[in-house]
């Protein structure tokens, strides 16, 4: 598979064509960002271990059901993925409140909700991602309503599985950012990353912060955070199974 010109450069990844028109490469970069970009770093073998941790959940989804863009793992940091174009829309699911719902709303971290709740954010860093119902997404075009449909029990069943596949290893899934992509045949499936990055993942028994979080509020050792999610998935799931 041959890479050929970069197509799009965001804050975490970079795509580039291949001479498959249907196909892409994804390559994972050592960048962190948090708060719209306005804190950055960069950590070796960041993208490496977000590319290995992405390919397990992708593949496991895959294997139960959600239709999704990855194809494979090329390398340390380039996955081959199905072209896809993606929906202006984060869609965020959480099953405990953190981050900015308790700004928002202001409430404590930690609470447990009744079920999951399911929030749309507007994708546009320039106006900071602002929060949307789903009318905005209609009527502004970003989403036919039944797609929004589709996206959002998709996201439901996603919470189920993931909550699961994380339970397995000692691990809490607190919330997580999806992005949904429509195929050349108009198909709407799950694409972008599912990593340590997109998601909030605590230890099921100490409580302790294995994500992004460690680098937002300067918790320290962000990286052994996030070998610590690869290491407990690759000992239960197949796919991005290798040495660091
Ligand atoms: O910031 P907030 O609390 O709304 O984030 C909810 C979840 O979505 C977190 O797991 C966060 O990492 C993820 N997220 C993301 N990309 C964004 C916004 C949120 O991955 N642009």
């Amino acid at each position: 598979m041959q890479k050929g010109e970069m197509l799009y450069e965001g804050k975490a990844k970079r795509m580039y064509s291949t001479d498959d028109p249907n196909r892409i490469i994804v390559e994972y970069k050592d960048h962190l960002t948090a708060f719209n970009a306005q804190k950055k770093a960069s950590m070796e073998g960041k993208g490496h271990l977000n590319n290995l941790i992405s390919s397990i959940i992708f593949q496991a989804l895959k294997e139960r059901g959600v239709k999704n863009h990855f194809i494979r793992m090329l390398d340390d940091t380039h996955q081959e993925v199905l072209r896809v174009k993606i929906l202006p829309l984060e869609v965020v699911v959480r099953n405990i409140t953190a981050g900015s719902i308790c700004k928002r709303l202001g409430v404590k971290e930690g609470l447990k909700l009744q079920r999951p709740l399911v929030e749309l954010y507007y994708k546009d860093d320039a106006l900071g991602d602002p929060i949307i119902n789903d009318d905005h997404a209609i009527l502004f075009g970003w989403a036919t309503e039944e797609e929004l449909k589709k996206i959002k029990s998709s996201a439901v069943k996603v919470n189920d599985l993931l909550s699961e596949i994380f339970d397995s290893v000692g691990i809490t899934l607190v919330d997580f950012k999806l992005e949904f992509g429509r195929t050349q045949e108009g198909e709407i499936i799950l694409a972008d990353e599912i990593s340590p990055d997109t998601c909030r993942l605590w230890d099921k028994h100490t409580g302790e912060k294995l994500d992004k979080d460690r680098f937002r509020n300067d918790l320290g050792k962000v990286l052994e955070a996030y070998e610590e999610i690869w290491k407990r998935l690759s000992l239960s799931h197949e796919g991005g199974k290798e040495e660091l």
